[in-house]
Formats: structure tokens, sequence, C-alpha cells
């Protein structure tokens, strides 16, 4: 069973998440497989398309020493199919109060979504302390993650939407970021034309600087 210490630990270690989105299946291990070569090895498949459950549970069957989540989890049905076909972690994008206590039975990691304060301290109360930012470029960047430090310091967050080679940084630098999401590094047109050198080539480019930054 992965614990919190252990996602925090690894994402913080390849300081980016990439955000997958998966039409099919084939393409879960052999992606899986570029992306840890460049050393990303936390990885986010979102369910936004059918094949994303049998894409985490290639990953998650496979003999690939990595990290596997389910992003876009909107609901108690979803929560459920992710646990069934292996994620380690779930990511939700914004956390509805209907959907709270699934995700506190939930065995693994959760981090839910907020893009407010209040809505980060409603989830502080329910027990959750890692947080996804989301959409981070559009609901206020580096900047509002690094001013909820000062109130609300024993929070983390892994900010994602928007984020891109060029704008990882300043979230990087900050104290209270585990590690940035997004899907630049395999975007949807790099796995489906099954790019996998290019995508190690963006992931340890992305990974080099976030490690320099550590
Ligand atoms: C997500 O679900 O976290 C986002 O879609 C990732 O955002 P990006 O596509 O803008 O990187």
């Amino acid at each position: 069973m992965l614990s919190k210490s252990d996602l925090i630990s690894r994402a913080g270690q390849a300081g980016i998440v990439p955000v997958l989105t998966i039409e099919d299946p084939a393409q879960a291990v052999p992606l899986a497989k570029a992306l840890c070569s460049g050393g990303l090895d936390v990885l986010e498949v979102t369910l936004r398309t059918e094949a994303g459950l049998e894409a985490i549970k290639a990953i998650a069957d496979s003999d690939i020493d990595c990290v596997i989540g389910a992003g876009t989890i909107l609901s108690i049905a979803d929560v459920e199919a992710a646990a069934s076909f292996g994620a380690q972690f779930l990511v939700t994008p914004g956390t509805p109060t209907s959907l709270v206590s699934t995700l506190q039975a939930f065995e693994g990691v959760v981090i839910p979504g907020i893009s407010t304060v209040g809505e980060a301290m409603t989830l502080a109360d329910a027990g959750f302390d890692v947080l996804k930012f989301f959409p981070a470029e559009p609901a206020g960047g580096a900047p509002f993650l690094k001013g909820l430090g000062g109130p609300l310091p024993d929070l983390r967050f892994m900010p994602t939407g928007g984020i891109k080679q060029d704008t990882m940084d300043a979230y990087l630098k900050l104290n209270n970021v585990v590690a940035v999401g997004g899907s630049w590094i395999a975007t949807n047109s790099d796995i489906e034309a099954g790019d996998w050198d290019g995508i190690t080539a963006k992931a340890r480019s992305a990974n080099r600087v976030a490690r320099a930054l550590a």
C-alpha cells in the first residue's frame, strides 16, 4: 500500500507528475517506460477516456517501478473503479462535499483538488494535507500558493493546469509545492504518435531542472 510519505518523496524527487490521457491501453506500458527512463516515475492517468482504467491496470500489473494514480476522479463510481483497477493514488480536479467521505475511505493516497482558500481549509478539516491546485495558471499561479503558505503552512500542493517547462520553476521553488503536474511532457499527440524517445527526452529535461531546484 502506497503511503503518503512515499508519494511525497517520490513525486518530490521526480519534480513533475505527468498527467496522461491514454486512448489505447496498449500504449500504457511503453509510455510509462519512456517516462520512467526520463526520471519521472509518479504517473497520473486521467479517467477522461474509456481506456484510462485499462491503462492504469496495465501499468499496475507491469514490472515497471513506478507509482500509478488515477486523475479526473469525479464520482464515487470513479473512486471504486480506480481502486479496483489498481490505482495507488487518486486526484480530483475539485472536491464536492458528496465525495469527501468516499475519498477518506480510500486505502491509498488521495490528492483532492481545490482552487480557493476556503476549499483548502475545508479539506484540511477533513484530514487532507496534500492538495491539487487546479487549474493552477488561470486560478492564480505560483503567487497564489505562495500566499497560502502564510496562513496555511501545513498544507502542501501539487499544482496542475496550464503549467509548462518554462513556467514550472516558479512553483518548484516554493516550499509548499511537492511537485507540479502537467500534460506537456507527454501530450495526446506525442502519445498517439508513439514518440517514446521524444517523451523520454522531455521527461529527462524537466527532471533535470526540478532536481537542480530541489
Ligand atoms: C489536469 O487534469 O491536471 C490537467 O488537465 C493538466 O493540465 P494541463 O493539461 O494544462 O497540463
